[in-house]
């Protein structure tokens, strides 16, 4: 038994199932991403008994009746929480600057333009 967002959750895994991969593949909670699966990345936390861990280096055995907070859990029903509005607005923006970059190339021919060419 887990509880995962504040609901117990009863999941069947083998011993060395990771709880990243408990959350993904047995709960649906696609938030947890796995990225280097080493520890490193951080792409992977969540809470465990409010505290963050790295989900891929912890086996969900070992998470049995603590409290698990994924990234789902933060909103309330369809609200984002702040936090993860902010977190939103910083993605957009670093992708709108991205995408304008990587956009401008080809026409630019690799120079950039003056501002009063613009
Ligand atoms: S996947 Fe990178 S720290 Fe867990």
């Amino acid at each position: 038994m887990l509880r995962v967002n504040g609901t117990g959750r009863t999941v069947t895994v083998e011993p060395r199932t990771t709880l990243a991969d408990a959350l993904r593949d047995r709960l649906g909670l696609h938030g947890t991403h796995l990225g280097c699966e080493h520890g490193v990345c951080g792409s992977c936390t969540v809470l465990l008994d409010g505290a963050p861990v790295r989900s891929c280096l912890l086996f969900a055995i070992q998470c049995r009746d603590s409290e698990v907070t994924t990234i789902e859990g933060l909103a309330d029903g369809d609200v984002l929480h702040p936090l993860q509005r902010a977190v939103d607005l910083v993605s957009a923006n670093i992708w709108k600057a991205t995408a304008t970059v990587r956009m401008w190339v080809p026409i630019s021919d690799t120079t950039w333009p003056s501002h009063s060419a613009l």
